[in-house]
């Protein structure tokens, strides 16, 4: 394979080169937050009514939703017509875990640890989700210049202060714990030669408390939590999808419908509670945005809550992450992570210009990509004009050899197309990333069902109407664990009356 840039494309890299080291002597403007509010309602997908639809059946009645969510919202079941024998269930369970991530690892891990008889059923393999392709890393104010308070108050200006104030501060005030119960039950943070966590900043975060393995994050916190599962032997049911919640007679959450993803076979899990972990929805490819998600990503979570009569919450915002990337095409809208910015990478146009502060939060930043490249002020690229992203800054500015050290997922992904990311900079343009809301549920993970869980992204209100990077991940682990813990003293309380699925009706 030979070197892939045009001439064109080099051209402008000569220009990116020109203004290198004067970019890297000026203090890059942030932006007023009247600019940001006129750029957002110009540029963002959000503000794109057209991809939107009413949503015009259930507790959401009247709000708008995307397009490609509103018909699976509102499509027929898949088991009606289907003749199920609820009474006499396939798995009998106590706390049923719908979801292989991150948050279901979790949950499964602090509900088994209650004493609950726990199962996981996922539609692919343990492991197989967004967390694993987790990049950048996670948020928590354990450092001595940082506080929760300090955090909340980061969470709560990138969520446009729309976030549900009490989950924030679950998720501030138990960030800490979970760095030290990850790190206890085994994950290899990257530290400093005394031991103590090395920490970055993330777009929006006024401390550096981004806590990381390289720029494989989620994949280290997955590895370990899928060892835990299995140490604990936990059973996993894969290649099996949950098609519909089963409730009781008096309106509990009591199971599933699950069908096997091989076979087609339809099986009944009964539960004393049900927590939904199915994660985000970026492979229903809004507004036509390639993503970084994973292919698991379709949205079941809020399909099952919905029809089963939970509210959703802020179910029309998500989040473009600025740095997918644009070329090479056989990569398209993979995540460039955010830390390249963190540690010091800028946008930077055709021209060579820096247009923007390098970390303002997703939604602005995204935002700012594409009104530059509507601007035409775009690299061109054989699907799509981006941007620069200046790549070799980091060496330039922390020293020979740290893009490497630091960054070794990112330069691998790009060596085999030939782009040594440390010499050249790189094209990007925004990628479905996130989706900001989901299940609306109270600070003990419960939705408006009762004992039905819902946790990690299937779940909103934690991010308001946009997420800081390294937040996900803290809200994998938190809200999973709670989940885990809330349904882990909750199955001790039920007793089922007969299942049905009348709801689905
Ligand atoms: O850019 C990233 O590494 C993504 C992190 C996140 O979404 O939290």
């Amino acid at each position: 394979m030979s070197f892939p840039y045009t001439e064109e494309m080099m051209e402008s890299v000569k220009k990116v080169e020109a203004t290198r080291a004067a970019r890297m002597a000026a203090e890059p403007r942030r932006m007023t937050a009247e600019e940001k509010d006129a750029l957002l309602e110009q540029y963002h997908p959000d503000y794109n009514l057209s991809s939107f639809a009413e949503i015009i059946v259930g507790p959401n009645k009247g709000e708008k939703a995307p397009k490609e969510l509103v018909e699976l919202l509102q499509a027929k079941s898949r088991v009606q017509g289907m003749t199920l024998d609820l009474a006499h269930p396939d798995y009998d369970v106590d706390v049923l875990v719908i979801g292989g991530g991150g948050s279901g690892a979790s949950a499964a891990i602090e509900a088994h640890e209650a004493g609950a008889n726990v199962m996981i059923v996922t539609k692919l393999r343990i492991g197989d989700a967004n967390t694993m392709m987790a990049e950048g890393g996670i948020q928590a104010a354990d450092k001595e210049n940082d506080s929760p308070a300090q955090h909340y108050l980061d969470v709560m200006g990138g969520g446009h202060f729309a976030n549900v104030p009490e989950l924030v501060e679950k998720l501030v005030m138990d960030g800490p714990d979970c760095i030290k119960w990850l790190n206890d039950l085994g994950v290899l943070f990257d530290k400093d030669k005394d031991g103590n966590m090395i920490t970055t900043h993330g777009g929006g975060t006024s401390r550096k408390r981004m806590h990381a393995a390289a720029d494989y994050s989620g994949a280290e916190i997955m590895r370990v939590l899928r060892d835990e599962v299995q140490n604990r032997k936990i059973p996993v049911v894969d290649f099996t999808s949950a098609i519909e919640i089963i409730k009781d007679t008096e309106g509990k959450a009591a199971g599933a419908v699950l069908q096997n993803m091989e076979t087609g076979e339809i099986l009944i899990a009964r539960a004393k509670c049900v927590i939904i972990a199915t994660g985000g929805a970026g492979r229903l490819h809004y507004q036509g945005f390639p993503t970084s998600n994973h292919y698991g990503a379709t949205a079941d979570g809020l399909v099952l809550a919905y029809r089963a009569g939970a509210r959703l919450l802020y179910q029309d915002t998500l989040q473009y992450h600025p740095t997918g990337v644009a070329f090479p095409s056989q990569i398209y809208g993979a995540l460039v992570t955010e830390k390249v910015r963190s540690m010091g990478a800028q946008f930077v146009n055709v021209n060579g210009e820096a247009f923007m502060h390098p970390l303002e939060t997703r939604d602005v930043a995204a935002s700012g990509v594409i009104r530059e490249v509507s601007r035409g002020n775009g690299v061109h690229t054989p699907l799509r004009d981006g941007i620069w992203l200046d790549s070799p800054m980091i060496d330039a500015i922390h020293g020979e050899g740290t893009l490497e050290k630091r960054l070794p997922g990112m330069l691998r992904m790009y060596l085999r197309y030939d782009i040594d990311m440390r010499k050249v900079p790189i094209v990007i343009y925004p990628t479905l990333h996130y989706q900001n809301g989901g299940v609306r549920v109270s600070v003990n993970g419960m939705s408006d069902v009762e004992n039905l869980y819902v946790a990690g992204e299937a779940a909103g209100g934690v991010h308001g109407r946009n997420r800081l990077m390294g937040n996900s991940l803290l809200d994998v682990i938190v809200f999973g664990r709670n989940a885990g813990q809330e349904a882990g003293k909750q199955f001790k309380n039920v007793t089922l009356s007969d299942l049905t699925l009348e709801h689905v009706d």
